[in-house]
């Protein structure tokens, strides 16, 4: 258990240890110990509550780390066919798929490799009835869910707000009448981002009035992702709790589909300093670019921490961007420890979640390459390096 201690520092430790010149420039470093120790945590509190808990492979979803996560979690969360794919051939255990928007022939597959297909709308699963009941024909054993919206809203920032006014996601709950809910054998809600027990125990009181009924005739209810769950401070007691009683009092089973909780302070992003200059204030181009390899930097968005940074006062700080040409990939403002030569190496922490999985070829920014490091064991592997034909693959 990692109670107590703090993981974002200890995660600085740990990687301080690591030679940021042994892998090539830029590239993300996962540390499989801390996969494995988020794992583990999460592995408690599915045998503690009776959860079942799936990877949400949007948030991550490197198959070189597939081994440690099926070792732990029962599933993976997929947003499609390609991530259900990915779910049924890298991973293992359940996949339960949910799209805003399935299409005839992409659910004709989803539903051969899916344990749960979720649809967003009464519309698109009337609308599909016939490609479902085509699929249980041929032997097909998926389940069916609806993603509701619980009308009561947590979030904290509109755009990772699904309960918010105006929402296209889930159906919601006082829209739904009772002919949309005939055959289901679940629902779904995701409505938390980043956050802790409390906002999914004040979300369940104010829906649980009013889907219990619902739940009578279903099999399993998926409360999403969003939960914060291997962060020391999260009220995982509280957790183990509402999902017992859920379980005692509807009589269906628990899904969760945490994302960044899986990976939560396990990765850096490595890069090198390709350029130094002033304009106003001191400034570095370096080989990651913000809007390439970290993009929620700009969309969330948010400051990463940089390895090793002085703190507040100390040092002397440098506006860091990336070697693309738009004017706002800019990564942030930085205190270096010791200040940055042409050549230096650096990284950036907590970049497992939402990064790999969102870079992109833009300006032929070169992507990072993916290495696999075990902070228990030194050992290092290259999984991936990627070239000119990954860029010029995607333009036709
Ligand atoms: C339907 C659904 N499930 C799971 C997740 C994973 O959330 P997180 O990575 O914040 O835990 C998301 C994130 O957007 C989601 O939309």
């Amino acid at each position: 258990m990692t109670d107590g201690i703090d993981i974002a520092a200890d995660s600085a430790a740990r990687f301080a240890r690591f030679d940021l010149s042994r892998v090539p420039s830029p590239c993300f470093v996962v540390d499989a110990a801390q996969v494995e120790r988020n794992c583990t945590i999460l592995a408690d509190v599915a045998a503690r509550s009776g959860a079942h808990v799936f990877l949400a492979l949007k948030a991550f979803a490197m198959p070189a780390l597939a081994p440690v996560i099926m070792r732990h979690l029962a599933g993976t969360a997929a947003s499609g066919l390609h991530e259900a794919r990915l779910g049924r051939e890298r991973f293992a255990g359940h996949v339960a798929t949910f799209n805003a928007g399935f299409k005839a022939d992409e659910l004709r597959e989803v539903l051969k490799i899916s344990d749960h297909v979720i649809f967003n709308s009464p519309g698109q699963r009337a609308r599909f009835g016939g490609i479902v009941d085509e699929a249980r024909a041929a032997g097909g054993r998926a389940e069916i869910g609806l993603r509701i919206n619980p009308e009561h809203s947590e979030g904290w920032n509109p755009k990772y707000d699904p309960a918010g006014p105006c929402s296209r996601l889930g159906t919601p709950v006082s829209q739904i009448r009772p002919a949309d809910l005939e055959g289901l054998d679940g629902l779904h809600m995701h409505t938390l981002c980043e956050q802790g027990f409390e906002p999914l125990a004040r979300t369940w009181a104010a829906v649980e009035p009013k889907i219990a009924g619902w739940l009578a005739g279903m099999r399993w209810l998926n409360l999403g992702g969003g939960h914060h769950i291997t962060r020391p401070d999260y009220d995982r007691d509280g957790l183990v709790a509402l999902v017992r009683r859920i379980r005692d009092r509807h009589g269906v089973e628990v899904y969760l589909e945490p994302g960044e909780a899986v990976v939560l302070q396990s990765a850096i992003l490595v890069g090198e300093v390709l350029d130094l200059t002033e304009n106003g204030v001191p400034l570095a181009i370096s080989d990651i670019s913000a809007t390439c390899h970290m993009p929620d930097v700009i969309e969330a968005p948010y400051r990463p921490e940089l390895l090793g940074e002085l703190p507040e006062g100390e040092g002397r700080e440098i506006r860091v961007g990336g070697p693309s040409c738009l004017a706002g990939d800019v990564i942030g403002s930085f205190r270096p420890a010791v200040p940055w030569k042409v050549g230096d190496r650096f990284a950036f922490l907590d970049q497992a979640h939402y990064s790999i999985v969102k870079t992109n070829t833009f300006n032929g920014v070169p992507l990072p390459a993916l290495a696999v490091w075990d902070s228990r064991t030194d050992d290092l592997s290259v999984v991936r390096q990627f070239g000119y034909d990954d860029f010029a693959m995607r333009l036709g």
